[in-house]
């Protein structure tokens, strides 16, 4: 009754689905059993199959518009196989759709309860893993030099009808340090294409990563970055959280999974071994560039005039990658359900006011996407009137 419960919500989309009856607190549905631990992409891919949650896509789906619309249509996971003009290239979308998923990715069995799956993880907060080096990888099987870099080589999805463009990172890392003491960041910044070499990064001015770039102007310098796609889920996770003090993403990743995320010397970065795609490149000090518009968490197209401006130095990749990214925009999209739990852990921090952290977190804690993005939509016309 409860699996099939959370099913006619999971269709309906949960912004349709009375709250009280969408209270994740309920059992989780069964998912039949789980044997792999899903700590790189692949394995999770595998997991969610053992599971019987992950559609395979066979027909032909477009990158430009299909992804998109099929990823927000359906609330489960999808691996486009066939895409139009990407032969043997995959993308995987809706890997963290729903509570299941998330308790699957941080290697929780079937029919944890969502209660567990909370206290368990805040159990495993406490213990930072810190990453583990690694000096080869699948990675390094196609390593690509500036001269050749071509980054629409990947199936790149317009993911909406309202974007302005291909969004490349959507559901990625961006990796930096900070130029003055050297500490890592790891974040989830949205980045469009803007050609063969070249990305936007979009960061919110208190972000850890503008941080960064300003320091790094302050010195008159580029600031080296590394993107890293199809990463460890455990991590985007971390990527997308505020840090707990005294913890870096890398560490909070390996707490989550409680596992140690094994890491590649780059030179000027550690990237996660066993991503799918890692970008190498700086960001330019003193550009900014447009950004969007992008169909943003809030559901509206959104527009940054103050964007980053990345340069790609250096591409690797393991054979035949699985391009990872996410369809936002749409109420208990991927994001949200991110969010849903990195709330019930303390970890949300948008760098806005004090009000707005406190509503977005009680909506977020009661998953009440739809008010979340009435709210949000509210909020930005206000601001738009002055
Ligand atoms: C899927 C996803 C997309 C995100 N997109 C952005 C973005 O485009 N810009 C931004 O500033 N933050 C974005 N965030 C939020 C940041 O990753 C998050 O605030 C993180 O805590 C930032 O870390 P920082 O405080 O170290 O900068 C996104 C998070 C997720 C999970």
């Amino acid at each position: 009754m409860k699996e099939l419960l959370w099913q006619t919500h999971a269709e309906e989309g949960p912004e349709n689905a009375p709250l009280s009856k969408l209270d994740p607190r309920l059992l989780l549905e069964p998912y039949g059993s789980a044997e792999v631990r899903a700590t790189d992409l692949r394995a999770f891919i595998d997991v969610l199959e053992k599971a019987g949650r992950l559609l395979r896509v066979r027909e032909r789906v477009d990158w430009k518009l299909g992804i998109g619309r099929w990823t927000r249509a359906r609330h489960r996971p999808l691996l486009f196989e066939n895409i139009k003009g990407y032969r043997k290239q995959q993308v995987f979308t809706n890997g963290l759709i729903d509570p299941g998923c998330i308790a699957l990715a941080l290697g929780f069995g079937p029919g944890t309860t969502w209660a567990r799956l909370i206290g368990e993880t805040r159990r495993r907060l406490k213990d930072p893993v810190s990453p583990k080096m690694t000096m080869l990888g699948p990675l390094m099987d196609n390593v690509i030099p500036s001269s050749a870099i071509d980054l629409f080589q990947f199936p790149v999805p317009k993911w909406s009808q309202y974007d302005g463009g291909r969004y490349i990172g959507t559901w990625h890392l961006n990796i930096s340090r900070d130029p003055e003491t050297g500490d890592r960041n790891v974040g989830v910044y949205r980045m469009q294409l803007l050609g063969s070499k070249q990305a936007t990064i979009s960061a919110s001015k208190g972000s850890d990563f503008a941080r960064h770039v300003a320091r790094a102007e302050a010195k008159g310098r580029e600031l080296p970055v590394a993107v890293a796609i199809g990463a460890p889920e455990a991590l985007v996770m971390a990527a997308g959280a505020a840090c707990p003090k005294g913890m870096d993403e890398f560490e909070l990743a390996g707490a989550l999974q409680q596992q140690a995320i094994d890491v590649m010397d780059c030179g000027h970065l550690e990237v996660p071994a066993y991503s799918e795609i890692v970008i190498e490149g700086f960001v330019h000090p003193n550009v900014r560039v447009e950004d969007g518009p992008y169909f943003d968490y809030y559901g509206r197209p959104n527009t940054n005039r103050d964007a980053f401006l990345f340069e790609a130095t250096r591409v690797m990749h393991r054979d035949d990658p699985i391009f990872r990214g996410c369809a936002i925009g749409t109420p208990g999209a991927e994001d949200h359900q991110l969010f849903a739990f990195l709330a019930q852990l303390k970890l949300v921090d948008f760098h806005g006011s004090r009000l707005k952290q406190k509503v977005h977190n009680f909506l977020w804690k009661r998953r009440a996407f739809s008010a979340l993005q009435t709210v949000g939509k509210w909020s930005a016309e206000l601001r738009k009137r002055g």
